[in-house]
This record gives C-alpha cells, sequence and structure tokens, in this order.
C-alpha cells in the first residue's frame, strides 16, 4: 500500500508532520507551496494505447525514450557486413555501433513488436530460424528512425523500426559499455579511504523536502552510509520518514507484519547480542534472511553522556573484497565460488537459513554484492577439496577488514539517524557500560530497490541526472 503512495505526496507527508512539529516555526501553506513545486516540474509521460497504436516512426522514438537524457545524434551512413549478420551505424559525431542483425529483430519498437503501455514482449521467438540474416536497411533523419529488414523474417513483411538515440543509447560496443558500467558503479568510485561520513540536517526539510530527501539517498548510494542530524524525537516520524524513502521490512525478530521497528536498548534479551552490552564484531544485520533489510536506518533516541564505550565502526566490504583480489587473487576467487551457510534457528521462533558466497561478482568481474556475518558463526557444508583452501580465503578477508585506515568509526548522538547500504557495509559496535544511563535506538530496514526507485523518479524531478546506482544486490545494472 504504501508503495504505492507517490513520491510527491510522501515529501508532503514528511513535511506536514514536521510541519506539525515545529508549527511555532513554520507556516504549513508555504510546506504545501514548496511540494507543489516540486510536483509541477515532473513531466509524467501516460502512454496512451490508442495514439501508440496509430504511432508514426517519429513519435515512436519520443514515447520510447520518455523524459531520458537524450544524446543529439545523427545516422552518417549504415553498413551491412558481408555475411549480413550484422550491420555497422556510423554516426555524425564519428563513432561507430556494430549490432547483431538478431539483437537488432528482437529489439523491434514497431507496435506489432513492442508494447510501451504494458510492456509485453509480443514476439514469438522460437518461430525465426537460427541464423537471421539483414536484407536491407533504410533510414530517414527526419524520421529518426532505422529501418531494417531481415530474410525470412515474422511476419514476412515485417520492418524493423529502431529510433536512433535509443540505437546510441543502447550501443554496446567496448567503449559505450565501459561507459555504462563505470558511470553506475558508484561503489568502487567510492570506495577510498580517507572516509568522511556525509551528514544532512533534519531541519532542512522544512525549505526544501525534495532536495534533502535526495541528498540523503545520493550519499546512501554513492558513500554507502549517511547521518542525519536533528532527527526529530516523535516516535512515529522514523516510521514515516522511512516509509518516504520505500517500503519498511519486517525484521526476523517477531514483528512481522505489525509493529515495525525494534528497540534496540540494553535489556540483556538473550536471543540477540545487538541487546546486550557485548562488543559486536562487524557484521551485516539479518543477512541469513536474504533478502530482509538491505538498507537499514538507526535512529539513535537517546545516548547519555554518561555511557562509556559502544562506539560505532563500519567497513566498506566492496573495498575490503577489492584488497583481497589485488592481495591475494587466489582468495578472493575462492570467497567467490565457495559457499557459506548462515543461519538463525531458534527452536520454534525462527528458521532462517541462506547458502551464498561471501563475494558475488558479475559478468564482468564486477564485485556486485558482499556478505558477512561476524556475529554469527559461518557453517560450511561443501566439498572436502574447499575446505582448507575455504578457510585461508576467510582468515584473509577477515584479516583485511581489521585494519584501522579502512574503519569509519563514530558515537552516535540523540537525535541522530545513520542509515547504511546493509549488502556493502558491515558494522559493530564495542562494549559498553551504562554507568545510569540509557543508550537507545530504534531500527528498521528498507527494500533498496524500492529506495533507488524513488531516489531516480525524485532525481527527474530535480533535474538531476544521475546513473541508476548499483547497490549490492547482486545485480550490476
Ligand atoms: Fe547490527
Ligand atoms: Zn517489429
Ligand atoms: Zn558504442
Amino acid at each position: 500500500m504504501l508503495a504505492n503512495k507517490t513520491l510527491s505526496t510522501l515529501i508532503r507527508n514528511v513535511c506536514i508532520r514536521r510541519n506539525f512539529c515545529l508549527s511555532q516555526k513554520i507556516l504549513r501553506g508555504n510546506i504545501g507551496v514548496k511540494c507543489g513545486v516540486s510536483a509541477q516540474q515532473s513531466k509524467p509521460t501516460h502512454t496512451n494505447k490508442e495514439r501508440f497504436l496509430q504511432t508514426s516512426a517519429k513519435s515512436l522514438k519520443s514515447e520510447r525514450l520518455g523524459s531520458m537524457p537524450q544524446i543529439k545524434t545523427e545516422i552518417s551512413n549504415v553498413q551491412v557486413l558481408l555475411d549480413k549478420t550484422e550491420l555497422v551505424i556510423e554516426w555524425m559525431d564519428g563513432h561507430e555501433s556494430l549490432f547483431q542483425a538478431s539483437w537488432l529483430r528482437f529489439h523491434c519498437f514497431c507496435p506489432s513488436c513492442y508494447s510501451s503501455a504494458d510492456g509485453l514482449y509480443k514476439i514469438d521467438i522460437e518461430r525465426f530460424k537460427k541464423n537471421l540474416t539483414i536484407s536491407s536497411t533504410s533510414w530517414n533523419q527526419s524520421e529518426q528512425v532505422l529501418k531494417v529488414h531481415f530474410d525470412n523474417d515474422v511476419p514476412s513483411n515485417h520492418v524493423a523500426l529502431l529510433p536512433y538515440d535509443w540505437l546510441r543509447e543502447n550501443c554496446y560496443c567496448d567503449v559505450c559499455l565501459k561507459k555504462k558500467l563505470s558511470d553506475r558503479d558508484v561503489i568502487t568510485r567510492n570506495s577510498q579511504t580517507p572516509k568522511k561520513m556525509p551528514v544532512v540536517d533534519y531541519d532542512e526539510i522544512k525549505d526544501n523536502p525534495g532536495q534533502f530527501l535526495f541528498d540523503f539517498m545520493h550519499h546512501t548510494f554513492e558513500v554507502g552510509y549517511c547521518k542525519i542530524l536533528n532527527f526529530p524525537k516523535e516516535d512515529e516520524l522514523f516510521m514515516e520518514f522511512a516509509e518516504s524513502l520505500g517500503p519498511v521490512e519486517s525484521n526476523p525478530f517477531g514483528y512481522y507484519n505489525g509493529t515495525f521497528f525494534d528497540d534496540v536498548k540494553n535489556t540483556g534479551a538473550v536471543d540477540n547480542a545487538g541487546h546486550t552490552n557485548v562488543d559486536l564484531p562487524f557484521h551485516q544485520d539479518y543477512r541469513y534472511a536474504d533478502t530482509c533489510g538491505q538498507t537499514i536506518m538507526f535512529n539513535c533516541v537517546r545516548f547519555d553522556d554518561c555511557v562509556t564505550g559502544g562506539e560505532s565502526l563500519m567497513v566498506d566490504l566492496f573495498q575490503v573484497a577489492e584488497i583481497l583480489r589485488d592481495e591475494s587473487p587466489e582468495d578472493f576467487k575462492v570467497l567467490t565460488k565457495v559457499p557459506v551457510i548462515y543461519e538463525n534457528v531458534n527452536s520454534n521462533k525462527r528458521h532462517f537459513q541462506i547458502q551464498k558466497t561471501h563475494i558475488e561478482v558479475d559478468y564482468n568481474g564486477k564485485v556486485t554484492s558482499c556478505l558477512w556475518s561476524g556475529d554469527l558463526r559461518p557453517r560450511l557444508q561443501v566439498r572436502q577439496s574447499d575446505v582448507t583452501r575455504y578457510y585461508k580465503a576467510h582468515k584473509k578477508f577477515s584479516e583485511i577488514m581489521k585494519r584501522e585506515e579502512l574503519h569509519i568509526r563514530f558515537r552516535h548522538v540523540t537525535g541522530s539517524l545513520v542509515a547504511m547500504n546493509n549488502r556493502r557495509m558491515a558494522h559493530k559496535r564495542t562494549q559498553f557500560e551504562s554507568n545510569g544511563g540509557v543508550r537507545h535506538f530504534q531500527q528498521l530496514g528498507l527494500h533498496t530497490a524500492f529506495m533507488r526507485n524513488n531516489y531516480m523518479l525524485l532525481a527527474k524531478k530535480l533535474g538531476r541526472v544521475v546513473s541508476p546506482p548499483m547497490t549490492g544486490n547482486g545485480s550490476f545494472f
């Protein structure tokens, strides 16, 4: 239900709540106007099916691309290669794109093959012959669409339509692929030391809520974490703020579909080390529950000065993984191949288990996800030949993680909120003594894909050009 709310509504809700809390200072009307401004700036593209069916080649281009940043481009020449399985487009700016016949055919944007209204894949791929060849091409600068005829096409009179700027945007030559990978790779780009904690001030939300939310999400994606100062004390605001970023997830400690967050107090609860005062090693939360808590937020409700210890540390596991790859490539490889089991099984209360590798890499060899639950003993159940080499690699990874120069060390303060990417960062807490004081947090987890969706939509509204960032969910794109 929450996911269906528009971002501007959510921003407005956050504003209104904030406005309520600061009613002496802020005029409700002013906030409404501010929110309205960002809504007016957005230009939603409605895909009308009837209109689409009458689509000319030219309008097809703008329909497909919507408000994506467009590369101004013109074709200078198209050459079909001798065996007719590929063609080369020479663009006016000198760039050359090589496309395979099957790629062109199965990305056709004609109304018979593609429906932008419902996204249905309308091509019966199994009806095609194995080797598709190009019979002819034509293009027209005013329509900005490349037309391609194929031998043995289905149906036989079919003409493939491919908008220029879509072709250029999706060129998969080595140069273009490399650029796309590097644009999205916020993690490697920002996995460097020394690190500073990015900070935003909640008071900024009353003047420019869109910008505030953008900055907060931007830092959380790029750097991996972000702190908010002056976060309000009202309990419900933590939940409302989180919901403005994405759906809040239940956590495995019994808060399913109901009460929302985990109060982390020094309660001495025996089944959650986070509720005790002991030193917690580097770990990611809820990793045995797989998709749970991809982004986690800690709201520091109270942290008395008299409490000693209880400092927080974070380490970027993507950075740890890259150092491991540099220093010990064989160990790196082992941690991408040999899986471990993380589980949280507690009599009749919980039975969560996953078996995954500590490091996931994609098609390009890029690290796309890291898993480390140092608070739980990983269970190893693999082929005999992998056991010794696994523990060697585990030891090396763990040693790198403990290097102080990689740590971000801080002490939470009352009224601060820290969010972190729980697929990238591991965190730990030092032992503390309450000395009669209180150390009290609220914590919750968000689904990062929804937060990224809100981030991209908000960037568009604000006119900010950002590449969809990788998030540590195992997918590069
Ligand atoms: Fe934790
Ligand atoms: Zn078609
Ligand atoms: Zn290219």
